[in-house]
């Protein structure tokens, strides 16, 4: 097998990210809000995980109707997460660390108290202040119905009905989200031009990248036809529906990858592209375009082996045959955290789950995501009381699913209740911590070696030591079917053990990391259900 990762590639072909919701992660000022000196603070956190960058979550002037995805100023920083010098400190911080950081774009909508959706609201039918939206004259005989039948992925219509300023009833624009996101109209030029400004405005103040929201959104088909709703397949919507993975996407890509790509050192964007199939995915990482697509298929595949060996070989086949790495994700702000996903109702079983599947992660070829608070094996907070939800999923949906607030508590750093060193003793933190946080934080974790936090750190720190880790390849080793045995080379194996009782590994191994206790004699090796093993097979 030949072996092709080299010490020189570009950096982001397996570095691994560590993704920090800023609302949540740390709390510099006691007003209860995560905010960029908090981030700053707590780099250490993050040096000593030994992740290679960080991805912020939207932090710029919002109503924070969608947990700041409701962009209203892209060039400023809330002044709930602080200002741009504090932006400016926290980068160069990160850098004197060796952090590269990475923030968000949104560009498939603004938040309604955007100036252009202000000034598009103050026109009237037909101005060119509309254009930037995606205004249309709805149907019935007063207009009185939706121009089509397509739905918010938050529940409820994606469209709102404007009135035209002079009080009468007016057009309808659409919005894939909350009806406080208005879509943007991508056919028109103006809103190209403020895209690669707003880049080229972030890439001046030295950030490595971006992640890009709903980067298969924007270009809606041009009928804008009725769909079949019953097939749609759940919040972020991935079917074959006329608003989502358009063709004209790619020409925005190919744009914007001039744009990083004029300046210095590798300036990268990922897609936050929930698309249907890896032949799909690969499109948005050609040589041209992207550098990185998550690959949700393997975080929404099961934790079943023969599920997750076809997603493996679909994922590395599909984004590798246009050149690009593969990027890992298990856990993210908008998905149920992984500990809780995979556990079959039994939390133990869940967090046993959840570290194996990160060993199975960070051994395979490519690059990696971690949401902030996995490397602790948070659970997602399933008992949140209903007055303080602010998912707009909530309210959207009638009440009738709870939304993303579960897995965005913040993240508990001390030891001491009620707020664990996320905030001020007396403060009260956006959302509350579970009363039992305390024990999974990152003081109570720190030095304790079998903590979940000691198995990140040590398995960041192998995949950064280990010459076959990272990009380059993988081979499968023939074994049961409800275990995963991989190679790479020069002398690796991860095994992973999905069956529900122990299995033996035959031969002579030394053990590098283990998600679990492990039995381990001089003819092998007892691998228990749930446990993934990085080994270095024996010359
Ligand atoms: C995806 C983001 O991750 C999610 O949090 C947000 O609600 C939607 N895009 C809309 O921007
Ligand atoms: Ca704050």
């Amino acid at each position: 097998m030949v072996q092709t990762s080299t010490p020189r590639a570009p950096w982001w072909r397996d570095a691994v990210i560590y993704q920090v919701y800023v609302r949540s992660f740390a709390d510099s000022n006691g007003d209860g809000i995560g905010d960029m000196t908090g981030i700053r603070q707590r780099l250490p956190h993050l040096q000593g995980l030994g992740v290679d960058a960080l991805w912020l979550t939207p932090f710029y002037v919002s109503p924070m109707a969608d947990g700041g995805y409701d962009v209203a100023d892209p060039r400023d920083v809330d002044p709930m997460f602080g200002s741009l010098d504090d932006f400016d400190a926290l980068v160069a911080d990160a850098h004197d660390l060796g952090l590269r950081v990475i923030v968000d774009i949104v560009p498939n909508h603004t938040s309604d108290q955007h100036v252009w959706f202000q000034a598009a609201a103050q026109a009237g039918h037909g101005h060119p202040n509309r254009d930037r939206y995606l205004f249309r004259p709805g149907r019935g005989a007063g207009g009185e119905l939706p121009p089509n039948n397509w739905e918010s992925r938050f529940g409820g219509p994606a469209w709102t009905r404007l009135p035209d300023p002079d009080g009468t009833d007016g057009e309808w624009y659409l919005h894939l989200f909350d009806s406080s996101q208005p879509d943007l109209n991508w056919e028109n030029p103006e809103v190209h031009q403020e895209y690669t400004d707003i880049l080229r405005f972030w890439l001046d103040r030295g950030v490595d990248g971006f992640r890009i929201d709903v980067a298969h959104g924007m270009v809606k088909h041009p009928d804008f036809a009725d769909i079949e709703t019953d097939e749609e397949t759940g919040l972020l919507g991935t079917g074959v529906v006329p608003y989502f993975d358009q063709d004209g996407v790619h020409e925005i890509y190919r744009e914007w990858r001039k744009v990083l790509d004029s300046y210095p050192g590798e300036r990268i964007a990922v897609a936050e592209a929930w698309v249907e199939g890896a032949d799909r995915l690969l499109r948005y990482v050609r040589p041209d375009e992207l550098h990185q697509a998550f690959n949700f298929d393997f975080l929404t595949a099961a934790w079943h082996a023969p599920i997750l060996r076809k997603v493996i070989d679909a994922s590395i086949s599909g984004v590798t045959s246009v050149g690009a790495p593969v990027t890992w994700v298990v856990s993210n702000h908008d998905v149920t955290r992984h500990v809780t996903r995979n556990s079959d109702g039994d939390p133990d079983a869940g967090l046993r789950r959840a570290r194996a599947a990160t060993l199975l992660m960070l051994a395979l070829p490519g690059s990696a995501y971690i949401y902030q608070g996995e490397e602790l094996g948070l659970p997602e907070v399933t008992d949140l009381p209903d007055d303080v939800l602010q998912d707009p999923v909530w309210e959207r949906s009638g009440h009738t699913q709870r939304g993303r607030d579960g897995c965005r508590v913040p993240i508990p750093w001390e030891t001491a209740r009620p707020n664990f060193g996320f905030t001020e003793p007396d403060a009260q933190p956006w959302l509350p911590m579970p009363a039992e946080w305390g024990a999974l934080s990152v003081a109570a974790q720190n030095s304790d070696p079998d903590s979940t936090l000691s198995l990140y750190r040590a398995a960041l720190r192998l995949r950064r030591e280990h010459h076959a880790l990272g990009d380059g390849e993988m081979e499968w080793v023939e074994s049961a079917d409800d275990v995963l045995v991989f190679r790479r080379e020069p002398g690796f194996v991860c095994a992973v053990n999905l069956s529900a009782v122990p299995i033996r590994l035959d031969g002579r191994y030394d053990v590098l990391t283990a998600s679990a206790p492990i039995g381990h004699d001089a003819s092998g090796i007892t691998l228990a259900a749930d446990t993934a093993i990085w080994l270095k097979a024996a010359s």
